[in-house]
């Protein structure tokens, strides 16, 4: 069991969720940050902290957005570690009331 990254993440990758990981699982793409499921100790520390609410339990998810479980899985053995905040994409702010996004995902 572990905490996703989902699709409202997408663009935004506001990174205060980075800051509060006691475990530093995160792993950041182009365009998004996933966690690593199996590093995840379920503290739910960075479920708050996302401004764009990018963040669930696996089993707290919207329906739509399950296939994100796999994406986190995936680019998590693909992607590289981030373990400190960093300044969000100056256009950030212009993505976050964007609800489908996902064909902007960069992998
Ligand atoms: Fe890190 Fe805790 Fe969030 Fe898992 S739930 S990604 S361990 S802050
Ligand atoms: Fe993404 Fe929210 Fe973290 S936008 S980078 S999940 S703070």
């Amino acid at each position: 069991m572990a905490y996703v990254v989902m699709e409202s993440c997408i663009r935004c990758k506001y990174t205060d969720c980075v800051d509060v990981c006691p475990v530093d699982c995160f792993y950041e793409g182009p365009n998004m940050l996933v966690i690593h499921p199996d590093e995840c100790i379920d503290c739910g520390l960075c479920e708050p902290e996302c401004p764009v609410k990018a963040i669930a339990h696996e089993d707290e998810m919207p329906q739509d957005q399950l296939d994100f479980i796999q994406i986190n899985e995936e680019m998590s053995e693909r992607w590289p570690n981030i373990y400190e905040m960093k300044d969000a994409p100056p256009d950030a702010d212009e993505w976050k009331e964007v609800k489908a996004k996902r064909h902007l995902l960069e992998k």
